[in-house]
């Protein structure tokens, strides 16, 4: 293949990189919360519970934030039955997933788990067979002083300081006729609003995430979001997006191109943000807020569709396995965020265990899939600002994508680093790329590391589980004359830590 360059300049931002963007999402769903990172009778349970193998996988993904309790299962879910004495608490039938939910994890279980991780609870509540006033009782039990009925409930439950939780999403998905107490547009912004306004009111510092469209398939797609924000206006601090890509055409050149689509659906969803801002500003004699974007779910989900519990307690659901193909698209999943930095602020891979998931338990083992790799190699390199990235090189015609590069790439320009992503997306060639900083000089490689496998549909097995996994390339990187070269098989994934000047 003939190389390409992608060529960067140390002033051209596209905006920060919020950490926010490396989240996690952890629902009451088939094996994820118990079986999961709870399993009070696993041999690896710690004295919480929570399974310490699973944890220390998941320091690895090195989370910023997750999303809690639901997804679907948050429509059905009423937070006072997970919280107070254990024994106390109602089993119930859960009706998203079909499943039984004793509730023995809840928040508290959640939010300490969170603390000990360093992740930043990003609560849900329920808005679909829920109330707008159940909603303002869960913050004030979050977020209150110590001195009323709900935060006396926390004190009560052996937690005299609030926990400050700072983000809270206003339902799930209530676009959807499957979602519980699905309603049109107008009644879901109705209700959001009379939430976002109480909770707000009980804690001025929460930010809250409206409900988006939740896939680009909806025929309510952009219409939806337009009427939620609209009404919502100030109470919307973001607007949710979610996307699960597949590959049931088992094409896998246009599979590896769906990332452009992914582009596309940000794109098309901040125009609406910037679409309402303008119509709320009074023809520009106010300046009104623009939501930001919250990629709040998002991954590859197609090949495992088993959604009934039947009645049953932590049931095997969606535990899909991951191949090589898979985790390039989540590298190109992250590629876009990045490329989207001044939008995206807060984006949830879903999910963390067994459901969609990176790691998956069986009995006391533990198997970390393709997709976790893409994603830790990307999230230990965060930390800068988001580059425009120039890149010429040959492209290839993808069937239902468009024309796409050969090479999909984002960049990030931190302190003493520059951090450069890249998946070669072709199937049988080799791909020599060159990186250049205007402006600046690359030195050195500090790091880099490559993912890839003998074939697209490689994967990890409890029996053979590092046929997919990075390794470190730092001697086949070569930095001359300022410029950094290397060569990238087919289906390929790096990224590339390189140190330069420093004017
Ligand atoms: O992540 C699995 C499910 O997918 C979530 O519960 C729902 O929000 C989405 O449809």
């Amino acid at each position: 293949m003939d190389p390409t360059t992608i060529t960067l300049h140390p002033r051209f931002h596209v905006g920060p990189v919020d950490p926010r963007i490396f989240g996690g999402f952890l629902e009451h769903m088939g094996r994820a919360v118990y079986e999961g990172v709870y399993d009070p009778g696993s041999a690896h349970a710690d004295e919480h519970g929570c399974r310490a193998d699973v944890l220390d996988a998941l320091r690895r993904l090195d989370l910023s934030v997750v999303r809690y309790p639901g997804g679907n299962f948050v429509s059905g879910y009423h937070w006072r039955d997970g919280v107070g004495p254990v024994e106390q608490r109602p089993t119930v039938r859960e009706l998203a997933w079909q499943s039984i939910e004793p509730n023995t994890f809840g928040t508290e279980e959640f939010l300490a788990l969170c603390a000990r991780m360093g992740w930043e609870p990003m609560l849900a509540v329920n808005l679909g067979t829920g109330s707008p006033e159940e909603a303002r009782d869960w913050v004030e039990y979050c977020n209150s002083p110590a001195g009323t009925r709900d935060a006396d409930l926390r004190v009560a439950n052996g937690h005299r300081e609030p926990h400050g939780v700072r983000l809270w999403c206003l339902g799930n998905e209530m676009d959807g006729p499957w979602q519980l107490g699905h309603v049109p547009a107008g009644q879901y912004a109705v209700r959001a609003q009379q939430a976002a306004k109480m909770m707000k009111d009980v804690d001025r510092a929460i930010e809250t995430v409206v409900c988006g469209s939740s896939g680009v398939w909806m025929p309510t797609f952009g219409a939806w979001d337009r009427e939620v924000l609209t009404y919502l206006g100030e109470d919307a601090d973001y607007i949710s997006l979610h996307r699960y890509v597949d590959n049931h055409a088992d094409d896998t050149a246009d599979f590896l191109a769906v990332g452009a689509s992914v582009d596309r659906q940000i794109e098309q969803i901040d125009a609406v943000c910037r679409a309402v801002q303008a119509e709320r500003s009074d023809g520009g004699r106010r300046h009104a807020k623009r939501a930001l974007l919250c990629f709040d779910e998002w991954n590859v989900w197609y090949k495992n569709l088993d959604m009934d519990g039947a009645g049953t307690f932590a049931p095997h659901l969606i535990e899909e396995i991951y191949d090589l193909e898979d985790a390039l698209v989540v590298a190109g999943f992250l590629n876009s965020f990045v490329r989207h930095a001044d939008v995206v602020k807060i984006a949830n891979l879903a999910q963390l265990v067994n459901v969609i998931a990176p790691l998956v338990t069986r009995g006391d083992e533990l198997l970390v899939q393709t997709i976790f790799h893409p994603f830790a190699m990307m999230s230990s390199r965060r930390d800068g600002v988001s580059l425009r990235t120039g890149v010429e090189g040959p492209t290839y015609e993808a069937r239902t994508n468009g024309t796409v590069a050969y090479l999909d790439a984002s960049a990030i320009l931190g302190a003493d680093r520059l951090h450069v992503f890249a998946v070669n997306r072709s199937l049988a060639e080799t791909a020599p790329v060159h990186v250049e900083l205007l402006g600046r000089s690359l030195t050195g490689v500090a790091d880099a590391e490559l993912l890839t496998g003998p074939d697209p549909k490689a994967v990890n097995t409890f029996e053979a589980p590092g046929v997919v996994a990075p390794v470190r390339i730092d001697d086949r990187v070569r930095v001359r004359d300022g410029v950094a070269s290397l060569e990238l098989p087919p289906l390929s994934f790096v990224a590339l830590s390189l140190a330069l000047t420093t004017s």
